[in-house]
């Protein structure tokens, strides 16, 4: 980690040897050309033309545009909660509603996704394995994380379900369910306990070449938190091809929609697990949502899967 930065010599000494380590720390803006970078980007900016700011938001704030070379807009810094707090949740929340899915931006650091696609082959981190052939929802093999969850699961089962769980409760009254979700996720798993649901439900899902996951609903039991959130472990053209994420809208007496969600390694999707209310013209009715992956053409295709409903 780059040591906290105290003076813009010391930024400027990073910027000019472009230290990857203090990406994340601090964001380097170019007057001139109206573009911030990270303190590693390949560009070289005259030193009077260049000033200093600690986060994106700053940066956006004075005007400046992230740089297409650096992407400091992709970059992933800071803890899980920071992350979370960063997605715009207003523009979130009215896609989630309009279009049943909303992308969230990059969570996750490379590293974060090497990590949980590492642990894919470490038996003790999970409670049990599914090979899809077997049951007929496709090809490929996905695993349940055992408690504990591992920490940065946790961390973003929690943080995504305070986030989610308004619009939640709005869907959840829309289709007659009686009271509002709890605002925590601690006080959700001990509701999905009562009702007989105690078991995580967080998975990460691993395809190969002809893998695919065929549309379908992750429905445990009677207790359903209706919204759920994907994040892709691996880059697409690199890692993989083929492998799109796609959504299926079902609204009655309609043929189904579908929705191809593009993704990059480290990028998250939220989106509706099953049903959600929509107002049309002669009132309220109920469209359906079904997700899956198309196949597999290459390589190796790794997904963290966060569910906020336990199963029995
Ligand atoms: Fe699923
Ligand atoms: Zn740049």
């Amino acid at each position: 980690m780059f040591d906290l930065v105290e003076t813009d010599d010391v930024r400027w000494a990073a910027v000019a040897a472009r230290d990857a380590s203090a990406d994340g720390e601090f964001y380097c803006c170019v007057r001139t050309t109206k573009v911030y970078c990270r303190p590693s980007c390949a560009g070289r900016p005259r030193r009077e033309n260049v000033f200093f700011v600690r986060t994106r938001a700053e940066a956006e704030r004075a005007g400046m545009r992230a740089c297409k070379r650096c992407r400091p807009d992709r970059l992933a810094a800071g803890p899980i909660p920071d992350r979370v707090s960063a997605v715009d949740w207003e523009r979130t929340i009215q896609a989630l509603d309009a279009d049943g899915f909303a992308p969230l931006g990059r969570l996750l650091t490379d590293e974060e996704c090497a990590g949980l696609a590492r642990s894919f082959s470490e038996a003790a981190s999970f409670r049990s394995t599914v090979v899809m052939g077997r049951h007929g929802f496709g090809m490929g093999e996905y695993k349940y994380f055992a408690d504990p969850l591992p920490e940065t699961v946790e961390a973003l089962r929690r943080e995504l379900y305070r986030r989610l769980e308004p619009l939640a409760s709005i869907w959840g009254r829309g289709l007659g369910r009686e009271d509002r979700f709890p605002a925590d996720h601690e006080t959700y798993r001990a509701h999905c306990a009562a009702a007989g649901q105690t078991k995580p439900t967080p998975l990460l899902l691993s395809y190969g070449p002809g893998d695919f996951n065929r549309l379908h609903r992750d429905l445990y039991g009677d207790e359903i938190f209706p919204i759920q959130v994907a994040i892709l472990l691996s880059e697409p053209g690199k890692d993989f091809e083929g492998g799109e994420f796609v959504l299926a809208e079902q609204r009655p007496r309609m043929q189904s929609r579908v929705h191809v969600v593009p993704l990059r390694k480290g990028d998250a999707v939220a989106f509706a697990v099953n049903e959600r209310p929509v107002n049309g013209a002669k009132g309220v009715y109920r469209a359906a949502m079904r997700h899956g992956v198309s196949t597999v053409r290459r390589g190796r295709r790794m997904t963290l899967g966060v569910i906020f409903h336990d199963a029995p």
